[in-house]
């Protein structure tokens, strides 16, 4: 269907964003920001992150499960990644050196939005644009 493509085509776009801003954090993780600093720059790139990772779930994957069964398994791969980013950040919050966690955070984000990019967003894309009949759909 259309829109599963046009929110794929959103989430990319929303990628490219969320890029910018987690270069920006590994520049501030590199210069020696202060810990506390860095835990609040870090709460806003997570409430971005965090915001996608929800718009995603609710607007692509739910109606992904509905149209391809299939796709079950990489979704829920996915929604783990969004869980385990979730973890990563609340131990960055309360570690006293922040760092270790947080280029863990955008180490996992920058290998997750690869894999959605190449894997999960494709099939939306491609799938939807071959109308072929398929029963029960
Ligand atoms: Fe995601
Ligand atoms: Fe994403």
């Amino acid at each position: 269907m259309e829109e599963e493509a046009r929110i794929a085509r959103a989430l990319r776009a929303e990628h490219r964003l969320l890029r910018r801003l987690m270069v920006r954090m590994a520049d501030w993780i590199a210069s020696g920001v202060p810990s506390s600093a860095l835990r609040e720059r870090a709460r806003m790139l997570f409430e971005a992150l965090d915001d996608h990772a929800r718009f995603e779930e609710e607007a692509l994957f739910v109606p992904m499960r509905r149209r391809w069964p299939a796709a079950r398994h990489i979704l829920e791969m996915m929604e783990i990644v969004h869980e385990e980013v979730r973890d990563v950040f609340r131990r960055a919050l309360e570690a006293p050196d922040p760092r270790e966690d947080l280029w863990t955070l955008l180490q996992l984000s920058e290998e997750h939005f690869r894999v959605e990019e190449e894997t999960v967003f494709p099939l939306a894309e491609n799938e939807s644009a071959d109308e072929s009949p398929s029963p029960g759909i």
